[in-house]
């Protein structure tokens, strides 16, 4: 509630910061304004000598991700991944260290969310899976300054002669999205 006492402070309204979170700390908009990307949250346990987080369960993704497939990425402090994106596969991005921005940006001529991008840091302090729809653009940057990590769950084996990877250089004008 407003409080009328303020009601002349001088900084002007657009000076206000936006909400970026709602009461239970979830991220407003972002990802999740892109259609068919879903991000599921693990909680963990704090075990005896560590941690303890469950990353996959089928049923996170609404039975649109069987996994097939699993790579392991590092990357060094500053790495930024050329823009990518599939045919035919889902992929399951999960940050195992460090801190990335992960861009999304939707380009599927017939999606409801058309253009739509989203940028966002992951650390697993959050533990979060961000499923990625075939058609969406993505790429990562190491904004850290450790080596990092993460995963990709996907569902379908990698095809070696055929790969179902399409391509962007990093920066490319074909994606207005910066991982800055
Ligand atoms: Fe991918």
């Amino acid at each position: 509630m407003e409080n009328p006492e303020h009601t002349a402070f001088p900084a002007p309204a657009e000076k206000r910061a936006r909400q970026t979170v709602d009461a239970n700390w979830n991220p407003i908009g972002g990802a999740l304004s892109i259609a068919g990307v879903k991000i599921v949250e693990m909680k963990n346990l704090v075990i005896k000598g560590g941690t303890l987080t469950e990353i996959y369960r089928p049923e996170w993704f609404d039975g649109l991700m069987k996994v097939e497939h699993v790579t392991h990425v590092t990357a060094l402090p500053g790495f930024t991944s050329k823009w990518h994106c599939h045919q035919d596969q889902s992929d399951v991005l999960f940050v195992l260290g460090g801190y990335f921005r992960i861009g999304l940006y939707d380009a599927r001529p017939d999606s409801s969310s058309q253009g739509v991008s989203s940028v966002a840091t992951y650390h697993l302090r959050r533990p979060q899976a961000v499923f990625v729809p075939p058609g969406v653009w993505h790429a990562l940057r190491n904004v850290g300054i450790t080596e990092a990590a993460y995963i990709v769950l996907n569902d379908r084996p990698y095809h070696y002669e055929n790969p179902d990877d399409w391509i962007l250089p990093a920066g490319s004008p074909d994606i207005p999205v910066s991982l800055d």
